[in-house]
């Protein structure tokens, strides 16, 4: 069965990105990564390190969205564990096959070059869980700082 490499991330939804990330900074000392508006997933993100734990602030674009109405209707708060794994693609083959509940059958643009995909929270005792494929090209050249996280 599939093998992740490490938490990527912790997604957390929230009403207002910037008074997020100041709250995050101020209480728990996190430090700010980078932002980055995800077109193709409605946010816009902000990403935080906390003790070497990658938390990914986002806001919905539009809160008439899917996003933003799942963020009205669930309230902020944690969404989704992310998990690196070596090659989305080959992942969600496996997934596919063992028939776990998936919501995206094929993986689409994450944020930083990456390539994601969503299990269906059915699929792991109520969790949301998303599978990263870190952009390769940044991993790659060796440009430790910037493949941390996405
Ligand atoms: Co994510």
């Amino acid at each position: 069965m599939a093998t992740m490499r490490a938490l990527d991330h912790i997604a957390i939804a929230v009403l207002d990105l910037d008074a997020a990330v100041t709250q995050y900074r101020e209480r728990l000392g996190a430090n700010l990564i980078e932002t980055e508006t995800v077109e193709s997933q409605g946010v816009r993100l902000a990403k935080l390190d906390v003790g070497g734990v990658t938390i990914e602030l986002f806001q919905a674009l539009d809160p008439e969205s899917r996003i933003g109405r799942s963020i009205a209707k669930r309230g902020a708060g944690i969404h989704h564990l992310a998990f690196a794994v070596d090659d989305v693609d080959a992942t969600l083959e496996e997934y596919r096959e063992a028939a776990v509940p998936l919501v995206d059958e094929h993986a689409r643009p994450g944020s930083a070059n990456s390539r994601v995909a969503f299990l269906r929270p059915e699929a792991l005792a109520g969790a949301l869980v998303e599978v990263v494929e870190p952009d390769r090209a940044k991993s790659e050249t060796g440009n430790s700082e910037e493949s941390e996280g996405s």
